[in-house]
């Protein structure tokens, strides 16, 4: 990656925006297999063709799992996928068929890696920026449990279009780096509004979470944010995918 692509997206970020970077060559098309496998396998569980507790692990306070496949809420109709490099083991040992998914998987980890090391050159640039905050050394010390999160919605109904509600992400910062329609939109702070961001083809889009606004003593604040469905380009229903680059300590 051009060190001022990495430059500018971080200085971006640091200074209350959205930073945009060029996907590295290969990630879009390997994300996209992904999640082209993602919608089998969301598929297969709606035929209660696997089992569930075989393929998700980590349980977040909600009781969704955090790590490898989600369950299924029939309030969100999605299938979300979480990846790191452990996964494929961890499911392996819960005695998921992953070897019947080697598609899936082998495009898992390329996204991932393409990722990972993307990440790895931003957080060296927020550490030069923000030189008293250990930022680098806190993402080192994470280890490879950054997960890749892939996303396929059932087609939206009626006028809901909304796939995710306004929210902020938990890491230090976000890569949203594939999505089928320009619906990701943005909630500028003290306002209501719901800004439309349209992140250019064959970019990546970097805006920072809660670890982010508590690392930097609130010096740079979460970008709350959300997605809409876009119908005319995404007629079977949205697919997306987002990096999230973590640090050690806690977003709360
Ligand atoms: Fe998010």
């Amino acid at each position: 990656m051009r060190r001022t692509d990495v430059h500018d997206a971080a200085y971006a970020v640091v200074s209350g925006g959205i930073g945009f970077v060029p996907a590295p060559p290969g990630c879009l098309t390997a994300t996209e297999t992904a999640l082209e496998e993602l919608v089998r396998l969301g598929r297969l569980r709606r035929e209660d063709g696997i089992a569930e507790e075989t393929w998700g692990y980590a349980p977040d306070h909600k009781g969704q799992y955090d790590r490898g496949l989600s369950q299924y809420r029939e309030d969100e109709r999605k299938d979300t996928f979480h990846y790191e490099p452990a996964t494929y083991e961890i499911l392996e040992s819960k005695g998921a068929p992953v070897h019947a998914w080697t598609k899936f998987f082998r495009a898992q980890d390329e996204s991932w890696r393409l990722l990972y090391s993307l990440a790895d050159e931003l957080m060296q640039e927020f550490d030069r920026l923000l030189p008293d905050c250990g930022i680098y050394d806190s993402f080192k010390g994470y280890g490879l449990r950054h997960p890749n999160r892939g996303i396929v919605y059932e087609r939206r109904t009626g006028a809901d279009r909304e796939t995710a509600y306004p929210h902020c992400d938990r890491g230090f910062i976000s890569l949203h780096h594939s999505e089928t329609g320009p619906g990701f939109f943005i909630v500028p702070k003290d306002s209501k509004m719901r800004l439309r961001i349209h992140i250019p083809k064959g970019h990546i889009g970097i805006f920072p979470g809660l670890k982010c606004q508590k690392m930097t003593n609130g010096l740079v604040s979460a970008i709350v944010h959300g997605t809409y469905e876009v119908p005319v380009r995404e007629p079977n229903g949205r697919r997306a995918s987002v990096f999230f680059a973590h640090t050690t300590i806690s977003h709360l």
